[in-house]
């Protein structure tokens, strides 16, 4: 059955400082994913703390919220058939030391002993997710 999805995808400050945007972009396309958006920003705080609004509270958000303002990030929109999954499973887990080798986060991130975890990439978690985020980060779409 066609489930043909919209994912966001963000390269995180520490995977464009270390040059990374292209790594990331080719593995999206060389899966055979299609790029509907894709632009260069600085988030500000209010955009970020909408965006893991559900996190608030939690120890790490006001950390997670500083590094993600601590340089620019390339927000894209990724679209084919089930795409959510499939861009979570192309980045790996969350914590870097363990993502499985073959995985952007497995291969591209390791554990810096900061404060908050800086792997990378973040993808949508579920539909509701990415249509929220999307709508955020992309209005006009
Ligand atoms: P989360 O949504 O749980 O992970 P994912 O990005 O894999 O969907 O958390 C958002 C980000 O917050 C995560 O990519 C890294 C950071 N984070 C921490 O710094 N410490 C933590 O304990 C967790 C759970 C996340
Ligand atoms: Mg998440």
């Amino acid at each position: 059955m066609s489930d043909v999805q919209r994912t966001l995808v963000l390269v995180k400050p520490d995977g464009v400082a270390r040059g990374h945007v292209g790594e990331v972009l080719r593995r999206i396309e060389a899966k055979g994913y299609t790029l509907v958006a894709l632009e260069l920003r600085e988030a500000d705080e209010a955009l970020l703390a909408e965006h893991y609004a559900e996190h608030a509270g939690k120890p790490f958000v006001q950390p997670l919220i500083d590094f993600m303002r601590s340089g620019p990030v390339v927000a894209a929109v990724v679209e084919g058939q089930r795409v959510i999954e499939g861009f979570r499973s192309l980045a790996g887990t969350t914590d870097p030391t363990t993502a499985a080798p073959g995985t952007i986060r497995g291969d591209l991130a390791r554990d810096w002993g900061r404060k908050v975890i800086e792997n990378v990439v973040h993808g949508s978690d579920s539909p509701e997710s990415a249509a929220r985020e999307i709508a955020l980060w992309f209005p006009a779409l």
